[in-house]
């Protein structure tokens, strides 16, 4: 079978393929510990779930439009107005079948071929093949550990060229946790003013996991740029809705208009009834999702201090998402010659599914999620700790 040369440019989703691994050794009876997966462990809330049911009893179940019901749209340009300060309206917004389909489409529609975005990274796997796909070039922009994670002024200008489209932002990030203070928004909306065509891209998905600190917006920081400031979020993450498959996109007509375009010609709508529950979990009660912030807090601080009470082991305190970003660059020597090794090793020897720091663009690291329970944080940081120590 001859395979489109497209493909062999994209690399495979590591984060996926690490669940996948560990899900086949679960399967063959071993008891593995995965902290790989993005995903909270919750079951979506029962109020949210009640809504899809009564949606289905209401005969939802037909195509709605491209960009997601009147409802939605308004609900999600209202909840994006709040957040960011933006006057977002219905016909500002698209929404897709995930934050990752609402990325895909937006970059699909912003990127011509050789069109670049500037990434910060450590970032989030799915970024620079996104941008890949779209026929752009993704701009990595280094940041390191002793910065905690954070970039400056000069840092961001010195990477901006004529085919500069956007700058990427994900706060709080995948996989550093890290949530961004308002000197280094700031930093973007000063390169911004000085760049009339350059935009924004912020993914939100995390903003309401975030714990001790606030959560700034980039258009809120600097409302002079903020019509070019685009808005991506979704459900997944803060309602415990990850299977259901619903995100969004704010921004520019023209721009949602071109997105709803791309969307009409490959997946139609998002399901009707997911869109149903998505407009629950905006619009109803938000105490489940305290609840869950609260006790993905708590274990935050059990593996932040498990993992950093390891020799050698150099950790940044995460502020926010539900990951930790250890540096084990002292650990890749030898036999175990990087972090894709250690990995093995740890799913091998530990028995814990970890996914290496190579995937976010950091050699050395690893990332592991705490969305499990307080049993497998204590357990599975013990068996990283001993696994580590018999190298
Ligand atoms: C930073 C980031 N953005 C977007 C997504 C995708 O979200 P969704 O499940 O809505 O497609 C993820 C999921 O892992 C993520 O970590």
């Amino acid at each position: 079978m001859k395979i489109a040369d497209r493909v062999a440019r994209i690399q495979p989703s590591l984060t996926l393929a690490v669940s996948a691994k560990a899900a086949k050794l679960r399967a063959q009876g071993v008891d593995v510990i995965a902290f790989g997966v993005g995903e909270p462990d919750f079951d979506t809330p029962d109020n949210i779930k009640e809504a899809a049911i009564a949606a289905l009893a209401r005969g939802v179940g037909k195509y709605t439009p491209v960009s997601g019901t009147a409802d939605l749209r308004k609900a999600v340009a209202e909840e994006l107005n709040a957040a960011h300060g933006t006057k977002h309206g219905a016909e500002n917004v698209i929404v897709s079948v995930g934050a990752k389909h609402s990325l895909f489409n937006l970059f699909m529609a912003l990127l011509d071929d050789g069109d670049e975005v500037i990434i910060p990274s450590p970032c989030w796997v799915s970024y620079p093949e996104i941008v890949a796909m779209a026929g752009g070039t993704p701009v990595i922009l280094q940041t390191r550990p002793e910065d905690r994670y954070a970039f400056d002024h000069a840092a961001l200008a010195r990477l901006v060229t004529p085919r500069t489209r956007a700058i990427m932002l994900n706060s709080p990030c995948n996989p550093t946790g890290t949530v961004y203070g308002k000197e280094t928004l700031r930093a973007i909306g000063r390169v911004m003013a000085a760049n009339p065509n350059l935009l924004a891209i912020t993914d939100d998905i995390y903003r309401r996991l975030v714990y001790g600190v606030e959560w700034h917006s980039v258009a809120k920081v600097n409302p002079e740029v903020a019509d070019r400031v685009i808005l991506v979020d979704g459900v997944s993450k803060s309602y415990a809705m990850t299977g259901w498959r619903i995100g969004f996109c704010a921004g520019p007509k023209e721009l949602v208009k071109a997105m709803d375009t791309l969307q009409g010609q490959s997946t139609t709508n998002p399901s009707a009834v997911a869109q149903a529950a998505a407009l629950a979990a905006i619009t109803g009660p938000q105490d489940s999702v305290a609840l869950m912030n609260a006790e993905f807090d708590r274990r935050r601080k059990v593996m932040f201090e498990r993992l950093r009470a390891i020799p050698q082991v150099k950790l940044v305190e995460p502020e926010g998402a539900f990951y930790c970003f250890p540096d084990f660059s002292a650990y890749c020597t030898g036999k175990i010659k990087d972090d894709v090794a250690l990995a093995e090793y740890l799913l091998e020897k530990g028995r814990v599914a970890v996914v290496p720091g190579t995937g976010f663009l950091a050699p050395g690291f690893a990332r592991l999620s705490y969305a499990t329970s307080m049993k497998l944080v204590e357990e599975g940081t013990a068996r990283i700790a001993q696994a580590l120590k018999e190298l």
